[in-house]
């Protein structure tokens, strides 16, 4: 299906079939969603520059990629193993590698931002693409849980500004969020739904609100799930498995946590906690807290709720 085709057929307005397709897509922040994000696009056909400060983390994005990919690739070909070597070697292709996120946006169509979950090293690095990038240059970030709005606040081109939100692992999780503020123009907002099918996504339409759809529900059962054991109720293992036979979740709450990352959920309820201290559900839990502190943040650190030392 063509994109003015696939556009007519969501009912949008005829400017829309007037937006030039993004084809150059800049990916600034190398780590776990930024190269998810950077290999879904290449792998449908997008050119990708891939930003970040060493050249070292950018070594670790291209190994992460390069296995990912190569499971892809077994599961999409099957049965045809050259035809999947040839799948991997042009999406390695199609990504570039830069430590200069300026010199890497000068061509882009689209500028998506996957850095640290930090309000003001987002608005200043985006106001330094603000002068760098050509003026039609779509500005996306892929935030958890910062509002769009105070990001795009650094930028003139607020009306190129939405969000385009990820979930881990980006290759296997079919939806975006794709979130537009008060400010997105409709151009903009058809663009960005348009990519996002053009990465064969599903996506969803959200207001600039806390956690958009899928974190505002998810992070407060996570957290209620880890007050549900500090209760002494159930044992994780046993609040996983009811999760997943009862209710049909892929991962228990706790494999999900350590999968997630325990900082990156605490950090998520601390931000909401203190702008909406009303709010129970935004009740952070003393046990997260305290895995935090002691380091165990999960699979990435070999422990959370569970043990993942070899
Ligand atoms: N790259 C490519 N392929 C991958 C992959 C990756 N990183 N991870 C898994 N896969 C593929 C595997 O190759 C496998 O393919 P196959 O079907 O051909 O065998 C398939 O996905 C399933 O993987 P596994 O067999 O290894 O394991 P599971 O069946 O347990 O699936 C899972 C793993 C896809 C992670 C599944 O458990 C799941 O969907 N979990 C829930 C994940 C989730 O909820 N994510 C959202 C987190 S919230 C978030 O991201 C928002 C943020 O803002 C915090």
């Amino acid at each position: 299906m063509s994109l003015t085709t696939k556009v007519f057929s969501r009912g949008l307005s005829t400017s829309a079939v007037r937006m030039a397709a993004i084809k150059n897509v800049t990916v600034i922040g190398g780590g776990l969603m930024g190269a998810g994000i950077a290999q879904v696009a290449a792998q449908t056909g997008h050119s990708v520059t891939i930003v970040d400060q060493t050249k070292d983390i950018l070594q670790q994005s291209r190994a992460s990629i390069e296995k990912s990919i190569s499971r892809v690739s077994k599961k999409k070909f099957k049965d045809d193993a050259n035809a999947g070597m040839d799948f991997v070697k042009k999406t390695i292709g199609r990504i570039k590698m830069n430590t200069n996120a300026e010199e890497s946006v000068k061509e882009a169509d689209l500028v998506i931002e996957a850095i640290i979950e930090n309000l003001d090293v987002k608005r200043e690095l985006f106001g330094r693409l603000d002068k760098a990038a050509k003026s039609s240059t779509i500005f996306a970030s892929n935030t958890s849980s910062l509002p769009i709005t105070d990001i795009a606040a650094a930028v003139e081109r607020r009306d190129r500004f939405g969000g385009l939100h990820f979930f881990n692992p980006v290759p296997v999780m079919k939806l975006v969020e794709v979130i537009r503020t008060e400010e997105t123009s409709d151009d903009t907002y058809n663009s960005l739904m348009a990519f996002s099918e053009a990465l064969g996504k599903t996506p969803v339409t959200c207001k600039d609100t806390p956690g958009f759809i899928v974190n505002r529900l998810l992070v407060p059962y996570l957290v209620e799930s880890v007050r549900l054991i500090e209760r002494g109720d159930a044992s994780p293992r046993d609040v996983d498995i009811a999760m997943k036979l009862g209710a049909g979740y892929p991962m228990g709450p706790f494999e999900l946590l350590d999968y997630v990352g325990l900082d990156t959920t605490k950090f998520i309820m601390d931000g909401w906690h203190e702008k909406f201290p009303d709010n129970p559900l935004f009740n952070t839990s003393e046990k997260l807290t305290k895995l935090v502190e002691e380091g165990k943040l999960g699979v990435k650190s070999g422990e959370g709720f569970y043990s993942y030392k070899k």
